[in-house]
């Protein structure tokens, strides 16, 4: 592992995944560099005065209080088991055993674990399908509308927004209809922890609101996803009166570890005074790089990059297919000849993921590759006229999987990234999911849930 990872940083890698401060520019630019030299120095546990996160009183307390204040928010709680914690949790916390959750077909797999973990039933809210991208997008207001009229039983609504792709929906009309009928809303933030900055600090954003001004009860958000604390550091913001806060410490304290690291902590509160006190300067370039790259990467011709209202800007989703690049092909041709790393491919569309760690070389470097890319590259057009990579032992495989269609899956499917079941226990597994599925095998992708056989698990009998 120490060896992959050094080679890996020797590489002088252009980081367009998670986490979003891009390595240890960002901290040493505004001195942090004590914490990154001696970061060992700071694993530490809750000795006398250090606090408990399970009962913040002291340093702990400060640090949720930081947070509660830079998202203008009732109460915010540290999270160290990521966003997946938070959320299992909230769902927790809020939807009685054995209750229903109206949860968008699209939400991330700790949502589903949540379902398992509380046996909750789930009514599904369909994203509406983007045509010109093949992606899901937004769910629509009406839809949750629908389901909640007929489900009344339900207890609350969750939804991502921004989705992987940084297509967000309209928390505000949801958040209407969701309290009309009494309802909670839980917003997944995992991906949209930066927005509420570029409301505060940027000028005319053009960006979808986030989840705490747009009138969500619960917001949770991945900080080391797009700024600038470590993996597995996150926070959960209580939006409103409506959720108990005790119920919530109660399910927090069962689902995240007893252990936390002071090290992601400290990463949570040297993010915290990053913003406080440079949030203004950081976000002006973060927008201006990105209107920079837009404009720029608007004159490469056969690049198309995805532009739209209620889109997360943030995430770049490029598609050169019109020079023969399928996402993944686009993906290996960045890094292997330019050493940039994207953070997910699907179909024709690779999605860079832009963070408050980025700074304007990276941008150019990226850039200028596409422009090379588009220049010089002619291959076949799509992934179908791709030359076929089909092994004959793999196509005995997924016979296998081919010949599960009509059975009821009982462990969920999950290509990851992006983490979005494509399979859920209880749906009777159709010829377009298994498709979808051996497409996924085929291109190399990594998909979880699978048995060792690399079958879905099913129902016998
Ligand atoms: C939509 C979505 N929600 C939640 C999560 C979980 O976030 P975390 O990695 O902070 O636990 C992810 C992770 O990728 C995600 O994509």
């Amino acid at each position: 592992m120490e060896d992959f990872l050094l080679k890996h940083a020797e590489k002088k890698p252009v980081s367009f995944h998670m986490p979003g401060h891009k390595g240890s520019a960002l901290y040493k630019r505004f001195g942090h560099e004590k914490f990154l030299q001696d970061f060992f120095d700071y694993d530490i546990t809750e000795i006398e005065g250090a606090d408990n996160l399970f009962q913040r009183e002291g340093i702990i307390a400060d640090l949720a209080e930081k947070y509660r204040r830079l998202y203008g928010v009732q109460a915010s709680i540290p999270l160290i088991n990521g966003t997946s914690c938070g959320l299992i949790a909230a769902i927790l916390a809020v939807v009685p055993r054995g209750g229903k959750l109206i949860l968008a077909r699209n939400c991330h797999k700790s949502v589903f674990n949540a379902l398992s973990l509380g046996g909750i039933q789930p009514v599904y809210a369909k994203p509406v399908l983007s045509p010109e991208w093949s992606i899901s997008g937004e769910v629509a207001p009406e839809e949750i509308e629908r389901l909640l009229s007929d489900h009344p039983d339900a207890s609350a609504v969750i939804l991502p927004s921004p989705n992987y792709y940084g297509i967000c929906s309209d928390i505000r009309e949801i958040g209407r209809v969701v309290h009309q009928s009494g309802k909670i809303l839980i917003v997944d933030q995992a991906h949209g922890a930066h927005l509420e900055f570029f409301h505060q600090f940027g000028e005319t954003t053009g960006l979808p609101l986030n989840g705490e001004r747009a009138g969500a009860d619960i917001v949770v958000n991945s900080i080391h996803k797009t700024l600038g604390s470590m993996t597995q550091s996150a926070v959960l913001n209580l939006c409103s009166r409506r959720v108990d806060p005790e119920q919530l410490e109660e399910w927090l304290q069962m689902v995240e570890s007893t252990s936390p690291s002071y090290i992601l902590m400290t990463s949570l509160d040297i993010n915290g005074r990053i913003l406080e006190d440079h949030g203004p300067l950081l976000f002006r370039e973060w927008q201006e790089n990105l209107n920079w790259f837009y404009r720029k990467a608007r004159e490469i011709p056969g690049l198309r990059i995805m532009e739209a209202p209620g889109l997360d800007r943030t995430k770049l989703n490029l598609d050169m297919s019109h020079r023969g690049y399928t996402g993944r092909a686009l993906e290996e041709a960045l890094i292997e000849r330019y050493g940039i790393y994207p953070e997910l491919n699907t179909g024709n569309i690779l999605m860079a993921m832009t963070g408050i760690g980025n700074t304007r070389e990276d941008y150019a470097r990226l850039l200028s590759a596409l422009r090379e890319l588009a220049e010089r590259e002619k291959r076949p057009s799509s992934r179908k006229d791709l030359p076929d990579s089909r092994n004959p032992g793999q196509e005995d495989r997924f016979s296998g999987l081919l010949s599960q269609e009509g059975k009821t899956c009982i462990r969920s499917v999950i290509p990851y990234p992006p983490g979005i079941p494509l399979i859920c226990p209880g749906e009777v597994i159709s010829r377009t999911q298994l498709e979808e599925l051996t497409d996924c095998l085929r291109n190399g992708e990594k998909v979880l849930g699978l048995t060792n056989k690399g079958l879905i698990k099913v129902q016998e009998g």
